[in-house]
């Protein structure tokens, strides 16, 4: 088993603020921009599905693109919760709403009421989680009954594509990422894949904390995943 990178919040934080200028230059650049098309699918799936969208929280929302999509359902109120001042900062100047709430906080602690939220949703957040089962836990107590939790993440692979996506992920990426951004980040993010769950044993520990899987959209060779899950009511 490979040793999991420092994920403690002081590290996590320090090291989301120290990319925070480069992240949406660098994000749409590795992904092509196909990162993009993965968070409008969301939107469509939840206007499909017909969900309750009045009190939404974009958790892990760094510089917004998730919580800028989400604003096209026109909740109440969106609260866009990260625990990066300077990804917030970003977001603050990007995203402009009234229904938009920054909020800074820690996905393992949140500073909200149980069962407020109707949709939960994390882009590209919770393989950073210093704590997946204490931050799932702590989700589940915010969201209402039946309550809706959406995550799109990358998730460990195996096999020979994987393979060779590796070798892309973690040779290319963080070369040029660490040069760009300045920091050793895109080093970070290979090894946050490589050592993170896969996506079996992520809706085996989602199960465990209380929630269903109702739909999970490979997006990406089994690696980059949406997956929608509901708030289990009997337990
Ligand atoms: C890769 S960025 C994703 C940002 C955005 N959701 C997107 O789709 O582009 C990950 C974000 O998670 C935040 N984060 C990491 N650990 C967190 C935690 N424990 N609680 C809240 N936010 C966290 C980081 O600060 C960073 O802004």
């Amino acid at each position: 088993m490979k040793e999991s990178p420092d994920k403690s919040k002081s590290k996590i934080e320090s090291m989301f603020d120290d990319i925070a200028p480069a992240y949406d230059r660098l994000n749409h650049l590795f992904t092509l921009n196909i990162d993009i098309k993965w968070r409008k699918e969301i939107v469509k799936y939840i206007r499909k599905n017909n969900y309750s969208r009045e009190v939404l929280l974009d958790l892990a929302t760094g510089t917004g693109d998730l919580s800028r999509e989400l604003l096209s359902l026109s909740p109440l109120k969106i609260y866009a919760a990260d625990i990066s001042r300077k990804m917030l900062d970003i977001q603050k100047i990007k995203v402009n709403s009234d229904r938009l709430i920054l909020v800074r906080a820690d996905a393992q602690s949140l500073p909200f009421d149980d069962e407020y939220f109707d949709i939960v949703t994390i882009g590209f957040g919770v393989r950073n989680f210093e704590n997946t089962e204490i931050s799932l836990r702590e989700i589940n107590r915010v969201l209402k009954k039946n309550g809706k939790l959406i995550i799109l993440e990358m998730f460990r692979g195996e096999g020979f594509k994987t393979g060779l996506f590796n070798l892309y992920f973690g040779k290319v990426m963080p070369y040029i990422g660490n040069k760009i951004s300045g920091s050793s980040a895109y080093s970070y993010l290979f090894r946050s894949v490589d050592t993170f769950l896969n996506v079996k044993e992520f809706t085996d520990l989602s199960s465990k904390c209380n929630f269903e899987t109702d739909f999970l959209k490979n997006n990406f060779l089994g690696i980059v995943n949406t997956l929608y899950l509901t708030k289990k009511t009997d337990c």
